[in-house]
């Protein structure tokens, strides 16, 4: 298809504003490999904004390219769970056999191999994206098939049907995943009891928020619903950008409705009547079924006008995609981000309950929080108080992954030990555990008593096991890295602070560092802790911050003169000089210096 002929399909399937530019954007991208010029120039023109602005959104956003990919775009996971499966493998093997070079498309355009932050399969890794669709459980038999497809090539369309499996993995279900309520019974407790008698059980459930933060969720519906404005918005977190964390995954593959019926019961308590589900970019494939299951509400009554024959009772979902952005996980962001800009977060406050998505009223709620609300309605404040502790009401979906025989989701009661969970999911020989993501915490093997709890160990649900054999600086490393790509680069703590952090990682692992410079790393943490914009640069410097903490080992054993052999090789290097210059004492000085 021509370009101009699919930018006018896109852009005639609805009659958006400039709002609509990152979800055009992305159609365009996928469908066809990159946003030329000719796309750039037609969409400033029909959403009436400057091209520069729309080269800025596309900057933004890792997947979107104003450079033509390879034919088949692969995207290596780059998340230390998929590291510890084997990754690093799996991408020099096929840069090696497809004979390209790292992000560059081969020289006749059929194929680009890079890498990506996290693609939230660490329960099934290594995976990858190819054309935005994931390969799970990357082996060397499945590249070299892989390699054979593109080369031959086969349209994606026709490869394996394996090879794009993605398993659910729930090893352990509790009171929200052993669920067998009907469709529509949240709505219809809505319906019987009326809106405040619901948003009261919601407040004596004692429900915190999932997607990491806790707050409240019956205040933060109490609050939007007070806020005055001719418009309110239910939105959806469902970017699940944290690496390790996969739980939203499962519960929109296999929990859809009750998670669709959560917001919708949140719209008619706080009198929305728009709703997004903002999905990150990986989750690309679950974008038809989750319009299927949108279709079948809107079939049944259960979405559209008069939800359950209830005047004024209005409520419908659109689905948003996200585009490769950590950052917009950010409530903030992600406003931006489906308001089709970059996802720079904004100043706070104002907060989203009452300037939100265009400025609105806007409720953000993470995926398996509008889930334990959907079932509150139905069960009732008790039920959900029964389980859990004092201030943590209620189960936590843990995604676990790594060191460990049974990766997958896992359901516990909140006050669950670290240990009980190790047991469960095979784990054995831990050194350490890292809790709620690369910014969250690292645990060491003396405090595995500790519990998983609002008022212990807080997580949005990421829980990846590290034995004693790993060597942990690779995971800080990862971390800093991933960091370094992720910050959305306005502010300056965060921008140069995680790029210094990572320099001064990557110094430690090479064998470089002093003592100096480990002091210069708990500076510059605290500082971004301090003083960053937003919750990923306060939250960044935590793996080093906490390792240099309670693992100084890792760190003291590869320090200058403590005796660790750096990687670099200096007698290698010498004779490379002599080889270059043909002198014999080439390069003499520097051992002198050393
Ligand atoms: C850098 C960053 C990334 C985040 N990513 C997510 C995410 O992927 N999913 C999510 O639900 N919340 C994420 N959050 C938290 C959201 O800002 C927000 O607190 C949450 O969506 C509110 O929903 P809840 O109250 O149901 O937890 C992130 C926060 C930060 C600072
Ligand atoms: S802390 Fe980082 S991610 Fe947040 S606004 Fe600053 S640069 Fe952007």
């Amino acid at each position: 298809m021509s370009i101009d002929n699919l930018i006018t399909m896109i852009t005639s399937s609805d009659d958006g504003g400039a709002d609509r530019l990152l979800q055009y954007l992305y159609e365009i991208q996928y469908q066809y490999s990159f946003i030329p010029e000719q796309a750039v120039q037609f969409l400033a023109e029909k959403l009436s904004v400057t091209q520069a602005h729309i080269h800025g959104v596309i900057g933004f956003y890792s997947f979107l390219h104003t450079e033509p990919r390879g034919d088949y775009d692969i995207l290596v996971s780059d998340s230390i769970t998929d590291h510890m499966l084997g990754s690093r493998e799996v991408f020099d093997r096929l840069c090696s056999q497809l004979d390209v070079t790292e992000g560059q498309p081969r020289q006749d355009g059929r194929v680009t191999v890079a890498t990506t932050s996290c693609t939230g399969m660490c329960d099934q890794g290594p995976a990858m994206l190819i054309n935005g669709w994931t390969i799970t459980g990357l082996d060397r038999n499945r590249i070299d098939a892989i390699v054979e497809l593109v080369e031959s090539k086969t349209a994606i369309e026709h490869w394996p049907g394996e090879f794009f499996q993605v398993e659910d993995n729930i090893r352990r279900q509790d009171i929200l995943l052993s669920d067998d309520s009907g469709d529509g019974d949240a709505l219809r407790a809505f319906i019987d009891q009326g809106a405040d008698a619901l948003l009261e059980q919601i407040e004596t459930s004692g429900l915190r928020g999932r997607g990491g933060a806790g707050f409240k969720t019956g205040l933060k519906w109490r609050f939007c619903k007070q806020a005055e404005a001719d418009q309110h918005y239910v939105v959806c977190n469902a970017d699940e950008g944290e690496p390790g964390t996969f739980k939203d995954r499962v519960l929109l593959n296999s929990y859809a409705d009750r998670v669709f019926e959560g917001m919708t019961l949140c719209a008619g308590i706080i009198g929305a009547s728009r709703g997004y589900l903002y999905l990150r970019g990986e989750y690309r494939y679950l974008r038809e079924p989750l319009e299927q299951v949108l279709t079948q509400r809107r079939n049944a009554g259960l979405l559209g006008n008069s939800i359950l024959g209830h005047d004024r009772f209005d409520f419908d979902i659109e689905i948003h995609m996200g585009a490769g952005a950590y950052i917009c996980g950010e409530e903030s962001s992600l406003i931006e981000s489906l308001e089709g800009k970059r996802g720079i977060p904004r100043k706070r406050p104002p907060f989203p309950v009452t300037n939100g998505y265009m400025d609105k009223p806007t409720v953000v709620n993470n995926v398996e929080t509008f889930m334990a609300a959907a079932l509150i309605a139905i069960n009732g404040a008790d039920w959900f108080r029964a389980v859990g502790t004092e201030e943590s009401s209620g189960t936590k979906l843990l995604s676990i992954s790594g060191d460990c025989e049974f990766p997958g989701i896992y359901e516990y009661p909140f006050g669950v030990s670290v240990n009980d969970i190790l047991k469960d999911c095979g784990a054995s020989n831990v050194q350490a555990i890292q809790v709620a993501g690369a910014a969250g915490f690292t645990i060491p093997a003396s405090e595995f008593d500790r519990r998983i709890a609002f008022e212990d160990i807080s997580t949005g649900g990421s829980f990846m096991v590290f034995n004693q054999e790993r060597n942990l600086l690779d995971a800080v490393q990862n971390f800093a890295r991933f960091f370094v790509h992720e910050s959305c680069g306005f502010c300056t703590p965060c921008r140069v602070g995680s790029s210094l952090l990572r320099d001064l990682v990557d110094k430690v692992h090479s064998g470089h560092a002093s003592e100096y410079d480990l002091g210069e790393m708990r500076n510059i943490g605290l500082l971004m802790r301090g003083a960053s914009h937003c919750g990923l640069g306060a939250t960044a410097p935590n793996p080093v911050l906490d390792t240099l903490e309670k693992f100084p080992q890792i760190y003291e054993q590869r320090l200058k003169h403590s005796g660790y052999e750096p990687a670099f090789d200096l007698d290698a290097a010498l004779q490379d000089a002599r080889d270059i210059t043909g002198r014999d004492d080439a390069g003499a000085h520097i051992r002198t210096e050393s």
